[in-house]
């Protein structure tokens, strides 16, 4: 035997080091506390159901039913047609007229962003993503070896898009724009002046919306209306899931609608040639599409008031907190504090701080694209009122102590 075999790592990708997703690289840390005998409690990762929200019962009857009926083998690599035709229908319903040939069914909304994204930027081109940002968007544009544009979005504006700094970013090699509306982490919805703006501005440059609808009808005051509704023609993609809305994250069943304008031809065919390298998205969740879009959604109503009534409890709790200042959410199950930190500090340090002293992990601000210094953290609200109440007044201490001896 060779000895040098047991010593040499075998060399792995450069893309690597640029690939960051934070909500996830942050478990490492979470890990070395609960090794200590502390017990974490997870206010990282966006799963209503690692909360007790139950995924509807017609669902999983559906899916079990595909299994149970054979449905196992591979399937159309666009998805099953009962799928596609019920999302095409539902977009259609909801102010989005698209065929289901234009509907593709995907391993949740991630693989939705990495298809499009794969399919219409090259090494080297530009994509505008809002700041603070889902992480993933950044993460695929670093194997592409792409650039992300970060548009600022405004904490003293709900922290919707600055139009006027939008506009300075884009350059010959911008292709995408990207819209998470409403969005993660920060829990805004954008009104309809903002998003005509966002059109306009697309149109003019030639650009590609990428819109993340995955919390449309997470919205407290009901659903969301779909970008694409106040312009049918414009060059929209419409990313969404089960994962969210429908309570089934693990299933990683999810779907992109393409707009009806034919100058998304290229793009629809494009994503179809790449989807059929990957075969299929999973088989028996499939099944399960057309009785979630077009059965009983009443759990939505619960679920959106239950968040409502979490988002009221986490607003107060934590604008009482001196130095912090958080932003009312109107949709979905996150929000986006700053605390201002003394100078020199990072929020990446505040939370590790807050995690390894309370067990509490949160996700700083800049493993969403935001800047270090503006002590910015994203919390996940779903846990109970009660269990959120507790976990503020820990932060309000640790915070206190925190600035004391930070300063
Ligand atoms: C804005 C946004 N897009 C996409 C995703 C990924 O969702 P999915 O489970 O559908 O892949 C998430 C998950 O948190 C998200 O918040």
């Amino acid at each position: 035997m060779l000895t040098s075999r047991a010593a040499q790592p075998l060399p792995v990708a450069a893309r690597v080091n640029r690939f960051s997703y934070a909500i996830r690289n942050i478990v490492a840390e979470a890990r070395a506390v609960e090794a200590r005998g502390m017990r974490v409690r997870y206010l990282n990762i966006g799963d209503p159901v690692a909360f007790g929200f139950q995924t509807p019962p017609h669902l999983i009857e559906a899916a079990t039913r595909a299994m149970r009926d054979g449905h196992n083998g591979y399937l159309p690599s666009a998805g099953i047609p009962a799928a596609r035709e019920a999302v095409a229908a539902d977009a259609t319903a909801r102010g989005m007229a698209v065929s289901a040939d234009r509907v593709l069914m995907t391993t949740g909304t991630s693989e939705g962003i990495d298809l499009a994204l794969n399919a219409l930027v090259d090494e080297g081109d530009e994509v505008l993503v809002p700041m603070p940002t889902y992480p993933l968007y950044t993460a695929v544009l670093a194997t592409i070896n792409a650039r992300p544009r970060y548009y600022r979005t405004d904490p003293s504006r709900d922290w919707l898009p600055d139009l006027d700094h939008l506009r300075t970013l884009v350059t010959p090699r911008t292709r995408v724009l990207v819209t998470i509306d409403p969005n993660n982490p920060t829990g805004a919805v954008y009104p309809a002046s903002v998003r005509r703006s966002l059109i306009e501005f697309a149109e003019r440059h030639n650009l590609t919306i990428l819109a993340d609808e995955v919390y449309a009808e997470l919205g407290f005051d009901g659903p969301v209306p779909l970008l694409a509704t106040l312009d049918p023609d414009a060059p929209i993609i419409s990313l969404s899931s089960l994962s969210k809305a429908y309570l089934a994250p693990g299933w990683r069943t999810g779907w992109l609608v393409v707009g009806a304008t034919p100058r998304l031809d290229h793009a629809l065919a494009a994503m179809k040639k790449l989807a059929d390298g990957r075969l299929c998205s999973p088989g028996p969740m499939q099944y399960a599409v057309a009785a979630a879009v077009t059965g009983d959604r009443s759990h939505q109503a619960t679920f959106r008031r239950a968040l409502a009534a979490r988002a009221r409890v986490t607003t107060e709790a934590l604008n009482a907190i001196p130095g912090m200042r958080c932003v009312a959410p109107r949709a979905a199950f996150y929000a986006m504090p700053a605390l201002t930190l003394p100078p020199g500090r990072t929020d990446e340090e505040y939370v590790l701080g807050l995690l390894r002293a309370t067990g509490i992990l949160c996700v700083y601000g800049s493993g969403f694209g935001m800047p270090a210094d503006q002590g910015t953290f994203r919390i996940v609200f779903l846990a109970d009122p009660a269990e959120l109440a507790s976990i503020y007044a820990d932060i309000a201490a640790f915070t206190r102590d925190y600035l004391e001896h930070a300063g």
